[in-house]
């Protein structure tokens, strides 16, 4: 028995739907944060007929939502002893500007704050595990991003695009500094470009746009694979590059490993971004708690 626990979001579709199917094959316990629907029910029922007697949990939760991504958090947090592995996958390109209730722009509060916030809540839980890893689901849109520290990090005026970019830039700040807060400790942070990939990340755009690129795009099984690969693959430590010389703090352009430090272009900025965020969050869940 394997005896490994992953936590991931937004698996009810694409790179996280085939990672997830590939995970419960290993053995690994699986708690499934996805949304309340009637998609995610299936992607459940798929999960667990592939899982062969480990266990699989659903949890529903809207991402957008600190409050509700807090209360998730704690029902894995009564559930599990220990996270060996934390994947935050979720992820949503919006082409309008949508603002959640708790005031945060829609883009930044999935793909970045609830990312944040599970993994800092789950930090006990890494601990416990040995050598636990957490892969950030990146993107290569992350290039183009910027930093606004202004209206909580939310650039104006909006730009769909911008958003997203900005939202997996600082994701990848957020690895960079999770990665040397770990120094020293058993836990692995990388973050991933998973390729562009034929998935629901357009959904938004017109279909002939997306029938048009279709075509050029990855599968979600090609995706998956390198989301997978700082995720579990036993090779990892051996990986030709940099990786040999340090395992944490890379950003893996699909399955290329680059150093988070030299990608930044501030990586002093890590820092100021993490207490930003923490003080973000400390206030809107006092306040709507
Ligand atoms: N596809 C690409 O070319 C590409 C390239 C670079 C990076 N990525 C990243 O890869 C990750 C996976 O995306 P994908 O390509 O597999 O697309 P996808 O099929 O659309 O998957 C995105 C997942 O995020 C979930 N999600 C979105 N908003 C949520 C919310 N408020 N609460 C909970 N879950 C939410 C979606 O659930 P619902 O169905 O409930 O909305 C879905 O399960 C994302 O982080 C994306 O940014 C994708």
């Amino acid at each position: 028995m394997l005896n490994k626990t992953c936590v991931i979001t937004g698996c009810n579709s694409g790179i996280g739907l085939v990672a997830s199917l590939e995970l419960a094959r290993q053995g690994y316990e699986l708690f499934m944060l996805m949304r309340n629907s009637r998609k995610s029910e299936e992607a459940f029922q798929q999960v667990l007929s592939a899982a062969d007697g480990v266990k699989v949990h659903y949890i529903p939760v809207d991402l957008s939502s600190m409050k509700a991504t807090a209360a998730a958090a704690d029902q894995v947090l009564a559930k599990a002893q220990k996270i060996d592995l934390l994947i935050n996958n979720a992820g949503l390109l919006a082409r309008e500007e949508q603002r959640t209730s708790e005031g945060l722009e829609l883009t930044l509060a999935v793909n970045y704050f609830a990312p944040y916030l599970l993994t800092t809540q789950f930090s006990p839980l890494l601990k416990a595990a040995d050598k636990a890893r957490v892969v950030n689901v990146s993107s290569g849109m992350s290039k183009r991003g910027k930093v606004v520290f202004e209206h909580a990090f939310d650039e104006r005026p909006f730009s769909g695009l911008k958003a997203y970019s900005n939202s997996k830039l600082l994701i990848n700040y957020f690895t960079f500094k999770l990665s040397n807060f770990c120094e020293g400790s058993p836990i692995i942070a990388n973050c991933v470009h998973p390729g562009a990939v034929n998935t629901g990340v357009f959904r938004q755009y017109p279909s002939w746009i997306v029938k048009l690129i279709g075509r050029f795009l990855l599968t979600p099984k090609q995706g998956a694979n390198h989301l997978l690969l700082p995720a579990v693959n036993p090779a990892f430590n051996n990986h030709k590059g940099v990786i040999e010389k340090k395992i944490s703090g890379l950003y893996f352009n699909k399955s290329k490993g680059l150093e988070l430090s030299k990608i930044l272009k501030h990586p002093e900025r890590a820092e100021e971004i993490w207490e930003m965020t923490s003080k973000i969050l400390d206030e809107l869940l006092v306040v709507k708690a």
